[in-house]
């Protein structure tokens, strides 16, 4: 294996800017993280790679999967994260989320997010995979990330004491002698003073970048998910798990075999009003595979998907909903509508074409139960981040959930105990490194080819030494793309290593040459970049389950 960068190359910064917590990406998570921040009396920077609007939450359609319905407990809501999770989650961090999850929606309402109600008020309550109640909030029928993007956005710009720097890509972590996080280097598309390279220093720093769909050539994911976060992380010496789950969303609207990039999403929710996937006879298949039909758990229904179209010799399936009325179609799920009709398809009158996509990564940087990463003082929080909730599997929903709590509990963290500004020791130039943008398409292809949704010993290995060979592609031409690209290929590595390593098939990780779990397997593959640049992973058993 050829070694993977310790730094990025970049030239030495040539400004600073100072605060006591800097907060990397605007999602939900990092939204929610800079109010908590700023509640607790902290100066807080934001940096964001594009406009603050482009990360991944403003795409979430489904909604936010929390207890709020009369019917519903916290312990259901924990059985069936767990469940979805395939013996993998910390049951922990499931508790913290599904009990503290019903006040941090509340309090989002209270910032100012409308959710869709009933007739007589209340909420209105919806389903996705893997759940057993209604309760998932939603907003504009299918389009709860622009309500939620919408209200913390107004939120943070209602604050003048809250800087935000655009155009924001973030590079590498700055650390104290101690090793503790004193801020990090970043490259602003700017004017005057915060142009080119430079750096934040902050007592704290918390990253909230997003996924990595990127690194798969088609994606539910926006163009800004190129793992930059786990990246960073690996690089400062940060421990990450799980990143061999990436969750394939089962009904991405196929747009041909062609389409690459980010593809539009059929939200999970038109299942939980009553579509049904069906084959190109018009057999409906999910029936017979899971008690909950096309409501399987997510990794399930991505399968089952993946069979038909490998036995029956398809490129997608169909997602058919006519039978829901135009009415309900155009009121519930108007966006939807709308995306598919610009690709001229019409819900209303024919089957929706749907293909599975990469859209989540249940893994991440490993934190604990406040956030915080192995490396002091570098937080993680949202999708970047692994906390332990989403197991093998992330649970439909419980994505926004998971920003918003912990999001809460990095601010009540931060508030707690935040140590004086550390000066930041010299970055050794020894591992820095940068790869040619040209091979960001190479790596994603190879991905796609032998680490999508179905993996095997064989495909891997021939990944593998793709990434391999385009990990010594290096280049001198330093820039966004080719920091992009090399962030690309870090965590591609990651990734593929684990999945190599990992021979089970378990939750979204499903290994054709390993059909079943294996209980050895029950446990975390932990992973971390060594001083010469090098991979190193540990395998974490988890205790064997006691019988009942
Ligand atoms: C969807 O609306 O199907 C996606 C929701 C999610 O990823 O949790």
């Amino acid at each position: 294996m050829s070694s993977l960068p310790r730094r990025l190359l970049a030239p030495t910064p040539g400004w600073t800017m100072q605060a006591d917590v800097c907060i990397v990406g605007s999602g939900i998570a990092g939204l929610c993280a800079a109010l908590h921040a700023r509640a607790a009396g902290l100066r807080v920077i934001i940096v964001t790679k594009v406009n603050i609007d482009d990360g991944s939450t403003r795409w979430a359609q489904g909604g936010i999967a929390a207890v709020l319905g009369p019917a519903d407990t916290p312990e259901a809501h924990l059985s069936d994260t767990l469940i979805a999770g395939v013996g993998l989650c910390d049951e922990a961090a499931v508790r913290v989320l599904v009990t503290e999850g019903p006040s941090r929606v509340r309090e989002l309402m209270a910032v100012g997010a409308e959710f869709d109600r009933n007739p007589d008020g209340s909420l209105s309550l919806t389903r996705e995979g893997g759940h057993h109640a209604d309760r998932i909030v939603h907003a504009g029928g299918d389009a709860t990330g622009v309500e939620v993007q919408r209200a913390l956005h107004a939120a943070v710009r209602r604050d003048p004491g809250l800087r935000i720097v655009e155009h924001a890509l973030v590079l590498d972590l700055l650390t104290g002698a101690d090793g503790r996080a004193a801020g990090v280097t970043l490259h602003v598309l700017g004017e005057g003073s915060a142009d080119g390279v430079g750096a934040v220093l902050a007592r704290a720093v918390v990253l909230a970048t997003g996924g990595m769909g990127q690194v798969y050539a088609a994606t539910t994911n926006p163009s800004v998910s190129t793992g930059d976060g786990v990246a960073l992380g690996l690089r400062a010496g940060a421990v990450v798990t799980d990143v061999e789950f990436v969750q394939f969303h089962p009904t991405a609207l196929f747009l041909g075999d062609a389409a690459r990039g980010q593809q539009p999403l059929v939200s999970e929710a038109m299942r939980g009003e009553g579509a049904v996937l069906v084959d190109a006879a018009g057999a409906p298949f999910m029936r017979g595979v899971h008690e909950l039909a096309d409501l399987a758990p997510r990794d399930v229904v991505a399968k089952a998907i993946t069979r038909v179209m490998l036995d029956q010799g398809v490129h997608h399936v169909f997602l058919d909903a006519r039978h829901l009325g135009g009415t309900m179609l155009e009121h519930r799920f108007p966006s939807i509508l709308a995306r598919c009709r610009a690709a001229g398809i019409d819900p209303v009158h024919e089957p929706i074409p749907v293909a599975p996509a990469a859209h989540y990564a249940s893994g991440g940087l490993r934190t604990d139960l406040d956030g915080q990463t192995s490396v002091p003082g570098l937080f993680a929080c949202g999708e970047v981040s692994c906390t332990g909730v989403h197991g093998a599997n992330r649970l439909a929903s419980n994505s926004l959930l998971e920003g918003l709590v912990f999001a809460g509990r990095i601010g009540a963290e931060l508030a707690r105990s935040l140590p004086p500004q550390a000066d930041p020791v010299a970055a050794d130039t020894v591992g820095a490194g940068v790869l040619d943008f040209a091979t960001r398409t190479e790596v994603a292809e190879a991905m796609t080819a032998g680490a999508g949704v179905l993996r095997s010993a064989d495909s891997l290995v021939e990944t593998r030494k793709v990434l391999d060979r385009l990990g010594t592609v290096t280049s001198t031409d330093l820039g966004p793309l080719a920091w992009e690209a090399t962030n690309l290929l870090t965590v591609a590595t990651a990734l593929v290593s684990a999945a190599q390593r990992r021979e089970e098939t378990r939750g979204c990780h499903w290994r054709e040459d390993f059909a079943d779990a294996d209980e050895g397997w029950r446990g975390h593959l932990l992973a971390s970049i060594d001083e010469d640049g090098l991979l190193q992973q540990d395998f974490e058993p988890l205790p064997a389950a006691v019988p009942v």
